[in-house]
């Protein structure tokens, strides 16, 4: 069990003396039904919460400070140094993943290595921001040397489904524009950022990177009254997103960098290719059990080939292997939050009761902290399992006979993240992609829904997104364009 009480405050490793401690129920290396204690970290407190506010306020001090004002290969220094230690770290790290939300090893292994990369592209694209600051431009006699400044102080909150990459997709863009940052981990995927404290601590100035772990109403809600925050990014839901902006006194200055909820469609023509649609579909429902803001959420199916789909995806959930993340071959794993079986049974019955069907034999097994896959059809919009983003693992299936059925859906939804499209003529995608363009920020054709490359946009529309994250955007995200202007180059 591991019980952890150092946190990162103004440069400084410091202990929780405080007497409670926030306890974490997660998954046993041994017996995998049943979840057992990992460990322990601290459950901090409005004190230690603004004192990790008053690290990054010094450390800013109004665009004054050390880090807003240093150069830019000075910055890059100390984010090289930073990744260097952190790779250092991987083994630990990826063990923690598999432990504490149950990543299966390969994508545990991929999140890290993916977030390494991660940097050392956001490293790359900063230099060459760097580069297009040198050049001057002219105007009407005017000489403009453009560049790109930091906002100021950055809460950052993560979450628990990539509480790596997703995190330090937000922490590392905003930390090398010369922005200081107060950085809480979201509650599970908390440990694994342990082992990494020593090399925030060691590769920045004080005070540019506050860490500190908590609840969100103790410890992030102190620091958005004191309205001294600049920028809020999080990657989570609208729900804790609108209750953090609101708190904020004034909530116009504050720029938000969040990415939001998705219900992503598939959506099957009949001339789909059926054996490659039932891989894309399989990885995009269930890849980490379901549990992805990009996950597809919802299939719908053409009526002409609904049947064979139906089946044999049915077959293929139940033929999917379950385990604890470290062997070979899992593709389902115990489910890091608690209440997350009783919730997806809620949907499953809800559905039931309105007239749907559970398709696979094995759907909605579950034990403790896992369960099975249930595969729903015939869905129809006022299942709560339509209505909702599940975040996990269930299915809702829908066919159609004309494509205007799922299009009336989309535009309808509160969501625009991605969509993907099944089918093989282009006289017949083609049309369709215009309009599925506008209706989401990213089609994929014949293949799942995801967030990678990490280089490609990653936002979308309505209550899905706010601010773009691809490495370049997310530098312009946490950052303000500004100039010096002269008569004289
Ligand atoms: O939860 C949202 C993640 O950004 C999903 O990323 O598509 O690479 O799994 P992914």
């Amino acid at each position: 069990v591991l019980h952890h009480n150092t946190y990162l405050i103004d440069g400084e490793l410091r202990k929780w003396e405080g007497n409670s401690t926030e306890v974490f129920s997660t998954i046993s290396s041994t017996e995998i039904y049943k979840p057992t204690l990992l460990g322990s970290i601290p459950d901090m407190d409005e004190e230690a919460a603004l004192n990790a506010l008053g690290g990054a306020l010094k450390a800013y001090d109004q665009g004054r400070g050390a880090w807003p004002t240093m150069r830019i290969g000075e910055r890059i220094e100390c984010m090289e140094k930073f990744v260097k230690k952190m790779e250092a770290k991987r083994n630990e790290v990826v063990k923690l993943l598999m432990w504490e939300i149950g990543k299966s090893l390969p994508d545990s292994e991929k999140e890290f290595d993916r977030t390494v990369d991660y940097i050392y592209d956001t490293i790359e694209d900063y230099k060459q921001l760097d580069r297009d600051a040198a050049k001057f431009k002219k105007q009407d006699g005017v000489y403009a040397h453009i560049r790109r400044g930091p906002l100021g102080v950055v809460l950052c909150l993560g979450p628990y489904n990539y509480p790596l990459n997703e995190t330090f997709a937000l922490l590392i863009p905003a930390i090398i524009m010369g922005n200081t940052t107060i950085f809480k981990p979201a509650k599970h995927g908390v440990l694994l950022i342990t082992p990494l404290l020593e090399a925030f601590r060691s590769s920045f100035p004080k005070g540019v990177v506050n860490i500190i772990f908590g609840r969100g109403r103790t410890v992030a809600s102190p620091i958005m009254k004191t309205g001294k925050v600049d920028v809020l990014a999080l990657i989570g839901n609208s729900k804790s997103a609108n209750a953090l902006q609101e708190q904020h006194p004034k909530s116009n200055r504050l720029r938000l960098v969040l990415g939001l909820e998705a219900k992503n469609p598939a959506i099957i023509l009949p001339d789909a290719d059926m054996d490659l649609t039932l891989d894309e579909c399989i990885a995009g429902t269930l890849s980490f059990n379901g549990q992805r803001c990009t996950a597809l959420k919802v299939v719908y199916v053409h009526e002409d080939i609904r049947e064979e789909f139906n089946k044999r995806f049915a077959e293929k959930v139940d033929e999917l292997k379950f385990g604890n993340p470290w062997e070979k071959g899992v593709k389902l794993t115990p489910l890091p939050e608690s209440e997350k079986p009783a919730y997806i049974q809620e949907l499953i019955d809800d559905a039931l009761s309105k007239g749907a069907k559970i398709l696979n034999k094995k759907g909605g097994q579950h034990s403790d902290n896992f369960i099975w896959p249930a595969v729903l059809y015939p869905v129809t919009k006022d299942m709560r399992v339509y209505q909702e983003e599940q975040f996990g693992p269930v299915i809702p299936i829908l066919s159609f006979k004309d494509i205007e059925e799922p299009l009336d859906d989309m535009a309808a939804s509160n969501y625009g993240q991605q969509v993907s499209l099944f089918g093989k003529d282009v006289y017949a995608l083609a049309p369709l992609i215009d309009t599925l363009v506008n209706l989401v920020c990213r089609v994929n054709l014949n293949s799942s829904c995801q967030r990678g490359p990490d280089v490609y946009p990653f936002t979308g529309r309505k209550d899905s997104a706010q601010s773009t994250l691809s490495v370049h955007d997310a530098l312009r995200s946490f950052s303000i364009r500004t100039f010096v202007a002269s008569k004289d180059n």
